[in-house]
């Protein structure tokens, strides 16, 4: 009997395997890319209404998260300054820089643009409504701004470091000890583990691993995984 499938068929199986190898590969790439929406606002960087440079504070003069984010360690949120905060130096440094026209259209009646409105800074980061999140919850308990916010202090403008989304938070709340750093270095963006374990022979540990455990039983971290943790 004559062969009824002509030639071209032997490869037929293979056809449909790559065809459904090539389909089974973009849907992996297409889910990665439309069903988790947050992996787009990574490097989130808006323009802000003044050029503020948490790098030059932070990095050049030397300030303190909580001069500015008062309330990151005793509440939920974490604040964005008022005008106050900045004027209270600004009336008197670089007072007629251009850069400070929007600082000054805010606070200095003497200026010509002057309306006492609020300065409309830009929201970067935004947990979706249903999510519960606690800023004092992790910065006292060793988790530092830079787990979650990147190298803030060598930033001239702010862009979003990590995704949060669930997963990543998830991550961390499963293995706490690979990110806990001494409550005295939460604010320290240019902490070193390495270097923070030779400073301290007193502590005993010899790895970052070592040192991660130690703080967690000191800490008595116990992170929660269950549902009602973050959701309403
Ligand atoms: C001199 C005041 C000041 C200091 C000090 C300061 N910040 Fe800020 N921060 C601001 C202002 C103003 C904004 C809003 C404008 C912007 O995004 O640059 C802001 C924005 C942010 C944002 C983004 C907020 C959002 O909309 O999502 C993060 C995160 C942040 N700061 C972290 C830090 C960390 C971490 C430190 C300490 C290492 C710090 N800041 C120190 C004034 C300050
Ligand atoms: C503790 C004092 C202090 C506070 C508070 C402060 N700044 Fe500054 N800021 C400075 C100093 C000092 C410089 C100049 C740094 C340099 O160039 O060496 C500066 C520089 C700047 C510049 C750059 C100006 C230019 O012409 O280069 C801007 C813009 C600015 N600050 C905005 C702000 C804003 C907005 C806030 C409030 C969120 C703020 N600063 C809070 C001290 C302060
Ligand atoms: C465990 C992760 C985590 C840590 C640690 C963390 N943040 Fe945040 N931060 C977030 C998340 C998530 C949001 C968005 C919260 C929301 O929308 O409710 C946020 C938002 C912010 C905002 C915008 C205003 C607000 O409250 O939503 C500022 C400012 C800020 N963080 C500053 C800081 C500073 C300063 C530190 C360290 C002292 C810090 N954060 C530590 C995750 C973190
Ligand atoms: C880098 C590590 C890390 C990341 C990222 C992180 N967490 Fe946490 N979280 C912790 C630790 C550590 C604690 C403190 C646990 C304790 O006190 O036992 C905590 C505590 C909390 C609490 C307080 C729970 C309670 O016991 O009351 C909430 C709510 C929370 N996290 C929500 C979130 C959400 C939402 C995200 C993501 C947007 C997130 N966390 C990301 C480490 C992290
Ligand atoms: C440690 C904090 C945390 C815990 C625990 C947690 N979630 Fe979430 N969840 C988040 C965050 C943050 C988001 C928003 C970001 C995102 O969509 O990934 C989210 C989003 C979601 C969404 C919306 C997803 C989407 O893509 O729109 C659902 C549904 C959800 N969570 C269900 C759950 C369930 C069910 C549990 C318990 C098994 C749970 N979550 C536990 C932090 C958490």
């Amino acid at each position: 009997m004559a062969n009824i499938f002509p030639r071209w068929s032997n490869l037929l199986p293979i056809k449909i395997a790559i065809c459904l190898l090539s389909v089974a590969g973009g849907l992996v790439v297409a889910f990665s890319i439309y069903a988790t929406p947050k992996s787009l606002v990574v490097g989130y960087q808006p323009s802000q209404p003044i050029p503020f440079s948490h790098k030059i504070h932070i990095d050049q003069l030397g300030m303190d998260c909580r001069y500015c984010h008062s309330f990151v360690d005793v509440g939920g949120a974490a604040n964005v300054p008022t005008g106050n905060t900045c004027w209270n130096c600004h009336q008197h440094v670089l007072k007629d820089s251009p850069k400070l026209a929007g600082l000054r259209k805010a606070m200095d009646p003497a200026f010509p643009g002057y309306d006492g409105k609020p300065v409309e800074w830009v929201r970067i980061h935004k947990a979706p409504d249903y999510v519960k999140f606690n800023h004092s919850a992790h910065v006292n308990r060793g988790i530092s701004c830079q787990n979650c916010h990147g190298r803030i202090d060598q930033m001239e403008t702010v862009a979003q470091d990590q995704n949060l989304s669930m997963g990543w938070c998830l991550d961390c709340h499963r293995n706490p000890e690979k990110n806990l750093r001494p409550l005295e270095e939460v604010y320290n963006l240019k902490y070193d583990a390495a270097q923070y374990i030779k400073d301290h022979p007193e502590l005993g540990v010899k790895t970052t691993e070592e040192l991660g455990l130690k703080l967690k039983e000191q800490f008595k971290v116990v992170p929660k995984t269950t549902c009602a943790t973050c959701h309403h």
